[in-house]
């Protein structure tokens, strides 16, 4: 037996609960894998790659065998929970073994933060999906993520994640959000179990569509699961009325000039936070008319992403213009969805009046060359 199996030997012989490989191997299908005690007897292995999870079950007398198979073989770390304890351990490059021990439930176990490494903590994950997502179609009855979901699923959560970077610390207790194109609103429940659950505030959602059967669908598992801060309207997001003005408005691939709209709305209440996902982007596709640079429109694809880019960036300039700092960041890998930029905004106390005449130059230096006039520039500076 060589140290590392000693250890994995000596590691086993204790009433782990749940283990968690992770930094995989080159050749490896999967990223990363969980070990569960799924009863006194058994336990279960998840193996996730980046779309998919798979699941075998095995008898306890089994986990020694099974854990050496995948450290460090196909993990170079692993974290072993006990009731007491987190045992770390890491395989180097170099051949050696590193590992440490925390009490469970201390701040670093609960940051799953190794001393000499750092896991990812993900807020919202499989084991902690609010249970509405089961009859929304993106959990199995026992609590796995459907296949086909799976995108969406990585997409919410990641949603989630940038909007927790913002406003875990901001102290307000209530906050009003508007989801623009909720769609069956995976998002919006998500976001609504983060903030009543997670952070623990009270938080009241509205969701608007179009499509009245989904509308209709998200309003009555709000009532069955008591989410009485929900409420979910259909109508064009362009009339709608809020009742209180919104802290936050979010829209995750709302339709083409949807989110032009949404933004322009958000800044007319004067909401604080924005996080837009554009979706299609079709608009500029059907302006371009470039003056000097007409080898962009000769390729279809270039010319289709070349709008696209330009569309966000107007959008992000004239949310600057409008008083907010705004960034564009990619909030999901490729892989999970083409549409993957994510405009992030929060209102600033002061504009800068000469950052606001350039931004319009700017704005002005883009039609000029392309013919590009965009929905969102028409609704906030044709007042
Ligand atoms: C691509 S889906 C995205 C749904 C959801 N946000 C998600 O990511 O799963 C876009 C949604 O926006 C809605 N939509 C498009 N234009 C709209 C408008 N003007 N007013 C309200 N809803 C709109 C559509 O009905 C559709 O459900």
């Amino acid at each position: 037996m060589n140290e590392t199996e000693k250890y994995v030997s000596e590691i086993c012989a204790l009433d782990v609960k749940k283990a968690v490989f992770s930094l995989a191997a080159k050749d490896s299908d999967y990223k990363k894998a969980t070990v569960r005690k799924i009863s006194e007897n058994a336990f279960q292995i998840e193996r996730f790659t980046s779309k998919q999870a798979f699941h075998e079950n095995f008898p306890a007398e089994m986990l020694e065998e099974k854990v050496n198979s995948l450290f460090p073989k196909e993990f170079s770390q692993a974290e072993f929970f006990t009731g007491e304890y987190v045992y770390g351990a890491k395989y180097t490059k170099k051949g050696a073994l590193l590992h440490n021990r925390r009490k469970n439930g201390s701040p670093a176990a609960k940051n799953g933060e190794l001393t000499h490494n750092r896991v990812k903590k993900h807020i919202i994950d499989v084991e902690n999906m609010p249970p509405v997502f089961k009859e929304l179609g993106i959990m199995t009855g026992d609590g796995k993520i459907i296949n086909s979901k799976y995108d969406k699923f990585k997409q919410i959560c990641r949603f989630t994640e940038l909007i927790n970077d913002e406003v875990a610390k901001d102290p307000k207790e209530t906050f009003n959000i508007i989801d623009f194109g909720c769609g069956k609103s995976y998002l919006s429940f998500v976001i609504y179990y983060y903030f009543s659950e997670i952070l623990g505030k009270k938080v009241n959602i509205t969701g608007l569509d179009l499509k009245k059967d989904v509308i209709d669908n998200c309003s009555a598992l709000a009532e069955k699961y008591g989410y009485n801060g929900m409420n979910f309207v259909c109508c064009d997001i362009k009339d709608y009325t809020a009742k209180e003005k919104p802290d936050m408005v979010i829209a995750l691939h709302a339709c083409d000039t949807a989110t032009d709209i949404a933004i322009a709305r958000a800044i007319d209440w004067g909401a604080e936070y924005i996080f837009a996902a554009p979706c299609c982007q079709k608009e500029a596709r059907k302006m371009i008319k470039p003056k000097n640079f007409g080898i962009i429109t000769d390729y279809g694809i270039i010319n289709e992403r070349f709008c696209a880019m330009i569309t966000d960036t107007l959008r992000a300039k004239l949310i600057e213009y409008s008083g907010y700092s705004c960034d564009i960041t990619e909030f999901i890998d490729m892989e999970h969805s083409p549409k993957n930029l994510l405009l992030r905004a929060k209102k600033k106390i002061s504009a800068d009046r000469y950052k606001k005449a350039k931004i319009l130059s700017q704005i002005q230096g883009i039609k000029d060359e392309f013919g590009i006039d965009i929905t969102l520039s028409k609704l906030l500076l044709n007042k």
